[in-house]
């Protein structure tokens, strides 16, 4: 049996057609497969690998990490430093409001968490989310996801959830005194890097401070400096009541997190205590890369050049089959006429050695996401080989 029929009989797919890449390394920019042939990465494991792949202190965090010690207890018993360490880096980086974080494995499992919180510390049920939105493929998330297709099959899902229409203004009187939180991405990702419009995000927190619900950001996509600041609250402004980040807070390890007040975060530890439990949650090693990936952020230009760089794949991508180019910072999607462009263009790509990636909801689009560190030769050489593909 080959390796892709293999890969394809033995392990859990999501796709008929996946990619599938045979990896064999991954390093700053690039992926390698076993037949040597090198991927220029435009996607970052999906905005994942922030600082890109394999950077040399987040391998020696962990490795330094692993030599001391691996899983020791479930999540919020033992002081583990690197969770405390990143912890009070986060508290020190973010509004005062929100100065503690509880650390999970993923981003679903911070969504679930905070809409649990939102309901313990409100006494209320109801979530509200956007129409077109993505937080996640449990149940709980599931339940608050904008679209029906991905939901039909698994119905019942949670009651008392409803929806507002992103960048809509009018739609925001549907949050009331019955509202425990309003779920929100400040960029919305699987519809294709949707961007907030007339103040939207600021009128949402207007809304919840007006009726007592609480606001939550989701920025597993847009935390860790996609957007060209450090938060994406940052960017536009607006402070959330709860914050959930994943993706590249892990500068490729699986971590999530969601962050409160230490107020608020205190009513998932009594009446009942151990109102959210999980085992592996802020794995040391998860945290020690993700204070390393912080550290790296903080430290170096990385963050102040996005912008410039966002810049320069607009001022490269001009071609007539790209009808727009959506997003901020290196969040990127480019916008075509139909759905078939966009499958050449990622096939294609990957023949050209650059990786290119598809969203859940816009078929007409493609993503561009690459690890923050490509450099102007990068965003030239790909905008190039871009542009050779719609000419063909
Ligand atoms: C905006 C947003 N929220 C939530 C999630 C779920 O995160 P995870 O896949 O880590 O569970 C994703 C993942 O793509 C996402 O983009």
């Amino acid at each position: 049996m080959g390796v892709k029929e293999s890969f394809i009989r033995h392990q859990g797919q999501t796709t008929p057609y996946p990619l599938a890449i045979d990896v064999e390394s991954a390093k700053g920019m690039y992926v390698t497969d076993k037949s040597g042939k090198v991927y220029l990465d435009m996607v970052a494991g999906v905005s994942a690998c922030s600082i890109g792949h394999c950077h040399p202190s987040v391998v020696k965090a962990i490795q330094d990490q692993a030599e001391k010690y691996l899983h020791v207890m479930v999540y919020g018993e033992f002081i583990q430093d690197p969770q405390l360490d990143l912890a009070e880096k986060l508290a020190s980086l973010l509004p005062k409001s929100l100065n503690s974080t509880y650390f999970v494995n993923s981003g679903v499992e911070a969504i679930e968490a905070s809409m649990k919180l939102s309901k313990g510390y409100t006494g209320r049920s109801e979530i509200i989310s956007c129409k077109n939105s993505y937080h996640g493929s449990t149940h709980g998330a599931l339940s608050i996801m904008g679209t029906e297709t991905y939901k039909r099959k698994y119905r019942p899902l949670l009651p008392d959830c409803g929806q507002i229409i992103y960048n809509d203004l009018s739609s925001i009187k549907r949050i009331t005194e019955k509202t425990a939180s309003v779920v929100i991405e400040p960029i919305q990702g699987a519809s294709g890097f949707v961007t907030p419009k007339h103040d939207f995000l600021k009128a949402v927190r207007d809304r919840c401070d007006e009726v007592g619900a609480l606001l939550i950001f989701d920025e597993i996509q847009t935390c860790f400096g996609r957007t060209g600041s450090l938060f994406g609250l940052d960017t536009y402004d607006v402070v959330p009541d709860i914050l959930c980040m994943a993706k590249g807070m892990g500068g490729g390890m699986s971590i999530g997190s969601f962050t409160s007040s230490t107020e608020k975060m205190h009513s998932l530890r009594e009446n009942p205590m151990l109102g959210h439990i999980t085992t592996f949650g802020g794995h040391p090693i998860a945290c020690a890369a993700s204070l390393a990936t912080l550290n790296e952020l903080c430290n170096s230009q990385i963050i102040q050049e996005v912008d410039q760089k966002e810049a320069l794949f607009r001022k490269l991508l001009i071609h007539p089959k790209i009808k727009e180019i959506r997003g901020k910072g290196l969040m990127l999607a480019l916008e075509f006429e139909d759905a078939d462009i966009c499958r050449k263009l990622v096939h294609r790509g990957l023949e050209k050695g650059i990786i290119m990636f598809f969203f859940l909801f816009s078929q007409t689009a493609v993503r561009l996401s690459p690890p923050l560190i490509i450099s102007e030769e990068e965003i030239c050489k790909a905008s190039q080989i871009i542009l050779e593909i719609l000419d063909e």
